[in-house]
């Protein structure tokens, strides 16, 4: 990225002013822009700044310009802990140069930047995730996480490196592309940063407002993985909110990526079944509630019928009292009156 492309950017971005944190990462190695220290300071004090470098030009000299610029954290990629496995892992870099400058960064950065690693979880780096640690560990490095790998949104072919299994078409959920902004060098806004052949463009920053761009994606929250790469991706990232986990596709697909991998993974499996279980426990239990609170308004509503008759019935009654009441007290008073002589019989033939 250019100097130039970069500004035009950086201001959108900071004028937006809710981003939350920029990670130079993505496609290539940042470290390699010569221009990565000065875009760094753009954002000092403003936005907190991440970097994701493989460590090949990690010399003392461009990490004192890093911390300098006032970069947040260092993420190292790490893969490996051997030269064998390391080298394969990450396209011929040297084991050796790369120890000695992660070793060199961590005592340098002491107190002014945190320095922490990501593992890529592959077939190769499997059975020696422990030992990774510990000479993680012993460079000075005590955050480290370790990420499943996947296909790079399908580019990384066959299982010989990755075995993550493919997620179930149906679930589109992509936290990928619902809480990042992914820009390319040339301020191109892609879809994600597997989208390597360039051809989910959703947006340019040098040319549009951020905030179009934003309110295209916020569009299609939810249902992001529908662009070509997304097809088979399998990086975990997609569902690390874990929204739609319980009681779907996602939680076996869930269950078979951590099947056989470790005590703790299978830890993780039974915990995450439990909780599955106890969902389902709650949703029955309020199913069983609603359909008895419907039965109770059903008999309420039946009794408030029956009492409803019964008044009409009763106001009937009353009506039919009242109304012989009336009758008979005419009678009487009639009675009386002829009794007493007030009321002359009538002249026959009147
Ligand atoms: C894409 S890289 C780019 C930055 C830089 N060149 C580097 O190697 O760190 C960013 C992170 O993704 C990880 N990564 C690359 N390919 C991966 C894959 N297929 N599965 C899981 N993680 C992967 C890398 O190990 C690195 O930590």
């Amino acid at each position: 990225m250019t100097w130039e492309t970069f500004q035009v950017v950086a201001d959108k971005v900071l004028a937006y002013g809710k981003t939350q944190a920029i990670d130079f990462a993505g496609m290539g190695e940042p470290t390699l822009n010569p221009h990565l220290p000065r875009f760094i300071a753009y954002f000092k004090g403003k936005i907190p700044t991440y970097i994701t470098t493989n460590a090949s030009a990690l010399t003392p000299k461009n990490v004192e310009r890093l911390i300098e610029a006032g970069l947040g954290t260092l993420i190292i990629s790490y893969n490996g802990a051997d030269a064998e496995t390391y080298e394969l892992m990450m396209g011929g870099l040297n084991f050796e140069r790369a120890e000695k400058y992660i070793a060199h960064a961590v005592q340098l950065a002491q107190g002014r930047m945190r320095v922490v690693a990501n593992v890529s979880v592959t077939r190769q780096t499997r059975p020696k995730l422990a030992e990774i640690r510990r000479r993680l560990n012993d460079l000075g490095i005590e955050k480290i996480s370790f990420s499943l790998c996947h296909n790079r949104g399908g580019h990384l072919k066959g299982d010989g490196i990755c075995d993550t299994p493919i997620p179930p078409r149906s679930i589109k959920q992509c936290d990928i592309f619902d809480y990042t902004l992914f820009v390319a060098w040339t301020g191109e806004v892609l879809a994600c940063c597997h989208d390597l052949d360039g051809v989910g463009k959703i947006g340019n920053l040098v040319t549009q407002p951020l905030e179009d761009i934003v309110r295209y994606k916020e569009g299609l929250r939810g249902q992001g993985a529908i662009f070509p790469m997304c097809a088979t991706c399998n990086d975990l990232y997609r569902f690390s909110g874990q929204a739609n986990i319980a009681g779907t596709p996602v939680s076996e697909w869930v269950y078979a990526l951590h099947a056989d991998q470790s005590e703790l993974a299978n830890l993780y499996i039974a915990a995450l079944r439990q909780r599955d279980a106890l969902v389902e426990a709650q949703h029955a239990q309020t199913d069983q509630a609603r359909s008895e609170a419907e039965q109770y308004k059903q008999q309420l509503a039946e009794v408030e019928s029956r009492l409803a008759a019964l008044e009409a019935r009763a106001q009937r009654a009353e009506a039919l009292v009242s109304a012989y009441e009336q009758g008979r007290f005419i009678r009487l008073v009639r009675t009386l009156k002829r009794a007493t002589g007030q009321i002359v019989p009538r002249a026959e033939g009147q």
